[in-house]
C-alpha cells in the first residue's frame, strides 16, 4: 500500500470515528433515561397500519408489489369510506390486551393521508368520509390513557415530486427509462413537504409521545439522509415536541442521538442488541399474520402462545413489543386480530407485573429449563415463564440463599421451597440448587409464571 492510501485510509477512519462520537444534541445519559422512562416501563404497545391498501386487502405494499399506476390506484381513494370507524373501540382493546401505547400510520408508502394536510388533497379528509381520522384517533387513544404514536413514511409513491427509485412501483434498470421518469421529479421539493407535513403532525394533535419514520435504504438507486434532511428533520422534531421518542430509520446511526430506539423488524434478536458495546434501546415490531395491513386472504396467524412468547422474549432481553392490527376498510379491527387481543389480555390481566417495569434478569440467575425470565429491579422481584409446563420437582440451578418466598402470580398461591441437598440429588444438580414442588396440573393459564421475591 502506498504512503498516500494508507493516510487517506487513516484520515477516513478518523472522521468516522469522530462522527460516531457526534451528538446532535446536549443531553446527558440520565436526562436521555428519563425522557424515555414511561416506554421502558410499558413494553407493550399496538401499532396500527391503517390506508387506501386496505380496500384491496393485500399487503400494504400492493401498490409496489403489483406496480399499480396512481391513475390505477385512484379506485381505492375513491371508495375509502370506513363506516364502522370508532377509535374508542380500537383504544379499548389495545388496553383490554395490556398495550399501554400506540403508534399509528398517519401515512404509508402509499402516500395517503390519515390527518387533515394542508399541503395535499390526497387525505381522508377529502374522501367520502370526510373526516380526520387522526384526530379522533388521538383523542380516543388519550382518553384511554394510551401513550400516543405517529408513524410517518418517509417514502411516498404518490407524491410527484419523490423520485423514482429502486423500491417505487415504477422502478426500472433502465437507465434511459429511469432519468425520463425522474425528468421533472424534485426531491427538494418533496423533502419541504415531508418536513411540512411532519411539522402538522406534531403541531396540530397536542402532544404526541412517539414518531416512528419509515424508512432509509441508502446505496445506489436509494435514498438515506441526504434525501430527507435527517438532520434538520430531527432537530425540528425535537424542537417541537421535546420529550418525544423518535426510532431508527432516518439514516442517522451514525450519531449517537440520532435516534432512541433500534427497531428489529419480524424477528426475535439472540441477545438484547448493543452498539460499540452498549447495550441499546430495542422494540421490536411484528404482525399477528404475515402483513401489516389488512390482508383478507393470509392465514398464517401466530398463536396466543407464540404471541405471548414474543413479548415475554422481549421483556427478558431488556426490549418492547409493539404488536400490529391492520383494520379493515369499513374501520373495523379482523375477527382473528380481535380474538388474539383478547387472549393475550387474559393472561396479561393476572400476569402483567412480568411485563411492566421488568427487564432482563441479573447474569447470577440462569433460566431453568424451558423457561424465561424477567425481572423488576424496582421490586426485586424474579420472573420465570413457563413456557413448557414441567413435572412436579422443579429444579432452579444456583438458586440457593437468594430466594425469600415463592408464589405463582396468576392466583397469588404459595410455591413450596424444597432444598435439594440431602434430598436426594440428581445427576447434574448441585447444592445450590433449589427445588419447587409445583402442582401437577398445569394452572388454567397460557404460560404459568412464577414469582420470587428475592433476598
Ligand atoms: C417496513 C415496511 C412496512 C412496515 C414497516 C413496519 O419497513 O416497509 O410496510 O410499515 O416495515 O416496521
Amino acid at each position: 500500500m502506498n504512503k498516500i492510501v494508507m493516510i487517506a485510509l487513516l484520515l477516513a477512519l478518523f472522521l468516522q470515528e469522530t462522527k460516531a462520537q457526534q451528538k446532535l444534541f446536549e443531553e446527558t445519559e440520565d436526562q436521555k433515561k428519563e425522557r424515555m422512562a414511561w416506554w421502558t416501563n410499558d413494553r407493550f404497545g399496538m401499532f396500527i397500519h391503517w390506508g387506501l391498501y386496505a380496500l384491496p386487502a393485500r399487503h400494504e405494499w400492493v401498490k409496489n408489489q403489483e406496480r399499480i399506476t396512481d391513475e390505477n390506484y385512484q379506485k381505492y381513494f375513491d371508495n375509502f369510506n370506513p363506516d364502522l370507524y370508532n377509535p374508542r373501540e380500537w383504544a379499548k382493546m389495545a388496553k383490554a390486551a395490556g398495550m399501554k401505547y400506540a403508534v399509528i400510520t398517519t401515512k404509508h408508502h402509499e402516500g395517503f393521508c390519515l390527518f387533515d394536510s394542508k399541503f395535499t388533497d390526497y387525505k381522508a379528509t377529502k374522501t367520502q368520509y370526510g373526516k380526520d381520522l387522526l384526530k379522533e384517533w388521538v383523542d380516543a387513544f388519550r382518553a384511554e390513557g394510551l401513550k400516543i404514536g405517529f408513524y410517518y413514511s418517509l417514502i411516498d409513491w404518490h407524491h410527484p415530486d419523490f423520485t423514482v427509485d429502486r423500491v417505487h412501483p415504477q422502478r426500472t434498470d433502465d437507465k434511459v427509462k429511469l432519468a425520463e421518469l425522474n425528468k421533472n421529479r424534485d426531491m427538494g421539493k418533496y423533502r419541504e413537504y415531508l418536513h411540512n407535513q411532519v411539522r402538522e403532525l406534531l403541531t396540530n394533535y397536542g402532544k404526541v409521545d412517539m414518531l416512528w419514520l419509515d424508512y432509509s435504504y441508502p446505496g445506489e438507486n436509494g435514498k438515506d439522509n441526504k434525501d430527507w434532511d435527517s438532520e434538520k428533520l430531527i432537530k425540528m422534531v425535537r424542537q417541537l415536541q421535546p420529550a418525544i421518542l423518535v426510532n431508527d430509520r432516518l439514516d442517522l446511526k451514525d450519531y449517537e442521538d440520532g435516534w432512541d430506539f433500534t427497531t428489529p423488524e419480524q424477528y426475535k434478536v439472540a441477545k438484547w442488541p448493543e452498539v460499540n458495546g452498549k447495550k441499546v434501546s430495542w422494540e421490536t415490531c411484528q404482525t399477528f399474520s404475515g402483513s401489516w395491513g389488512y390482508y383478507r386472504d393470509e392465514h398464517t396467524w401466530k398463536d396466543t402462545k407464540q404471541l405471548l412468547v414474543l413479548l415475554i422474549e422481549s421483556v427478558s432481553k431488556g426490549g418492547n413489543l409493539l404488536l400490529n392490527v391492520g383494520p379493515t376498510a369499513r374501520g373495523t379491527f379482523d375477527q382473528r386480530a380481535e380474538s388474539a387481543l383478547n387472549s393475550m389480555g387474559e393472561w396479561m390481566k393476572l400476569n402483567n407485573r412480568s411485563v411492566y417495569g421488568c427487564t432482563q434478569a441479573p447474569e447470577e440467575f440462569k433460566a431453568p429449563e424451558n423457561s424465561l425470565l424477567t425481572y423488576n429491579p424496582k421490586t426485586n422481584r424474579l420472573y420465570i415463564h413457563l413456557v413448557d409446563y414441567p413435572l412436579q420437582n422443579f429444579n432452579l440451578p444456583d438458586y440457593a440463599g437468594k430466594i425469600k418466598y415463592a408464589q405463582f402470580l396468576h392466583d397469588a398461591s404459595e410455591i413450596r421451597i424444597t432444598a435439594r441437598y440431602g434430598h436426594g440429588m440428581k445427576e447434574g444438580e448441585n447444592p445450590t440448587d433449589i427445588n419447587l414442588s409445583l402442582p401437577v396440573t398445569k394452572p388454567n393459564v397460557e404460560i404459568p409464571v412464577i414469582e420470587l421475591i428475592l433476598k
